[in-house]
């Protein structure tokens, strides 16, 4: 089999997407016109013109701004299905989805809005497509600790449909002992917790996801290896690393793929799988980040078929669904 025909045929878990980052422009501009807001641009060519990115800022002012159009149930469900669509494209079988609740209450829409609309679209993607779900509330850490303990208040009534939470937005600055009482307070309530730390931060914040947020997992993660002592404590733990290449590059995390160090993370023993992050931003789904990576770093199929069993390993499902999984990608040939 050629490696784009594995690349294919790998079924995938997708731990690290968030559900605003998946909103392509022609979905924005059809329902910015049908909710009559208006948005800074003529065409959608001129939005992607505007995806050019030189720092993790740059791109979440402008991921901020295309969230502000989505208003009622409906629209999150169209945002969230359209999403599922590409996922059945790529043969992601199951995925972990963030969401930014806050982004959408500070412009007052209800929390109930938009978990209602989000749900529902992962309801029929079980049902129509096959695709399980899991949701991940994240915390935008450049507001307040106050802010976030407000958002968990307002997310304990659905507590049945979301099963972590999670920390995003402006990394540098905002350090995870930031939110360690709100996580302390999440874990007591029975949420799992993974953290977004060493993107664009450095080693120190993964260090403290681990020892004071106590996460299960870490988003990114890629600038732990500039610490070796941090790079055995996430082997020894087999803590997983949700990577996501194109992210990296168009946010100039990395100047070149050919330089991302996923490859080199994986054989050094860290439990690290491949994501899209914010997908309709940064030029590309799940299949496409493999294909990246798989071009420009010269993965054996030995190694994508570890990086798509690392997925499921490091998912939140039942140990036996992720069994099932593993197993039928070790008999892929
Ligand atoms: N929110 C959406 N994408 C993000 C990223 N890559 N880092 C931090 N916050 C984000
Ligand atoms: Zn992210």
């Amino acid at each position: 089999m050629s490696q784009l025909a594995l690349i294919k045929a790998l079924p995938k878990a997708e731990l690290h997407v968030h559900i605003e980052g998946t909103f392509e422009p022609e979905l924005m501009f059809a329902i910015a016109q049908r909710n009559n807001i208006s948005i800074p641009y003529k065409s959608i060519e001129e939005v992607k013109q505007a995806y050019n990115f030189h720092n993790l800022q740059s791109f979440l002012d402008i991921y901020y701004a295309g969230a502000n159009v989505l208003i009622h149930e409906q629209d999150f469900y169209d945002l969230a299905w359209a999403y599922f669509e590409k996922c059945a494209a790529d043969n992601v079988v199951h995925t972990e989805i963030f969401f930014d609740p806050q982004t959408h209450t500070d412009r007052g829409i209800s929390f109930d809005v938009v978990i209602q609309g989000l749900t529902r679209a992962s309801q029929d993607a079980q049902q129509k497509l096959g695709i399980s779900t899991h949701w991940i509330m994240c915390f935008l850490r450049h507001l307040s600790e106050d802010a976030a303990f407000e958002t968990l208040e307002q997310a304990l009534p659905y507590k049945d449909l979301i099963i972590g939470v999670g920390l995003d937005s402006s990394e540098m600055g905002h350090p995870p002992s930031k939110f360690e009482r709100v996580f302390a307070k999440a874990r007591e309530e029975g949420f799992l917790v993974v953290a977004h730390a060493g993107e664009e931060g450095p080693a120190a914040y993964v260090w403290e996801a681990l020892d004071l947020l106590h996460v299960n997992r870490i988003d990114h993660g890629v600038r732990s290896e500039e610490d070796p002592q941090l790079m055995q404590r996430l082997i020894q733990e087999k803590m997983p690393l949700t990577v996501c290449p194109l992210s990296n590059l168009k946010l100039c995390v990395v100047n070149d793929m050919a330089e991302h160090n996923i490859r080199r993370l994986l054989q050094q023993g860290v439990h690290v799988t491949v994501n899209s992050d914010d997908p309709a931003y940064f030029g590309g789904y799940m299949n496409d980040n493999f294909i990246a990576i798989a071009d420009a770093l010269a993965l054996t199929s030995e190694e994508l078929k570890q990086l798509s069993a690392n997925s499921f390993e490091a998912s939140f499902i039942a140990k036996e669904e992720k069994q099932k999984w593993i197993n039928l990608i070790e008999n892929l040939v």
